[in-house]
């Protein structure tokens, strides 16, 4: 195998995260009746548990991103570009639960970085990297491995690439003024 088809495999797996990571954003003037935030507005040792940013509209945009991704993939999983990009042992006719939990997994990752971003006092929308890029795809990895576990260098290898992806994203999200923060 070569480097470029192992980094290609790396982000194709991980394509409904990063979708899904991306959902709350490309739909946050959409379905406002899920406007709210996750965290109720509590607080947790006097501050916002989650922040104003973590809303249940992400929750649901975002697990609904990664499973409809997740069909795609299963749909052309017989394409020979499709046999190109898949890591070996991954099965997507297990799309629902690959779909579900790389979903979830980034929504609830990020969730939890911003947990502890509130915590030391970091505003919401606010950065604090690595953690901002590396946080969904932390969770997602979690979650997944309940089904599939890609091996230890490949973690390694999506954490590093996933900081060079998420930062050119926001960039690119910034620019095309749907963000509000360049990182
Ligand atoms: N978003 C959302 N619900 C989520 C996650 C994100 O509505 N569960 C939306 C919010 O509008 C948020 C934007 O997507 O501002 C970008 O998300 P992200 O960069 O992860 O959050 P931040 O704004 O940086 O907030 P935090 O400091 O809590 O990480
Ligand atoms: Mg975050």
């Amino acid at each position: 195998m070569s480097a470029i088809q192992f980094i290609l495999q790396c982000i194709y797996f991980l394509l409904p995260a990063y979708f899904a990571n991306m959902a709350p954003v490309i739909f946050r003037k959409w379905f406002s009746f899920l406007a709210g935030p996750m965290d109720m507005g509590k607080t947790f040792r006097g501050k916002p548990i989650l922040g104003k940013n973590k809303t249940f509209r992400g929750l649901v945009t975002g697990i609904l991103t990664g499973i409809g991704i997740a069909f795609i993939q299963y749909l052309i999983r017989n394409t020979s570009m499709a046999h190109y990009l898949t890591l070996p042992g991954l099965d997507y006719s297990l799309w629902l639960h690959i779909g579900f939990l790389l979903g979830a997994g980034a929504i609830i990752g990020d969730a939890a970085e911003s947990f502890f971003k509130r915590q030391i006092g970091i505003k919401p929308g606010k950065p604090f990297i690595p953690f901002d890029q590396t946080d969904f795809v932390i969770g997602s990895l979690a979650f997944i491995s309940l089904v599939y576990f890609p091996g230890w260098h490949i973690v390694a290898a999506v954490l590093i690439l996933s900081i060079i992806l998420h930062i050119s994203f926001n960039h690119f999200a910034f620019w095309l003024r749907i963000r509000d923060e360049k990182w």
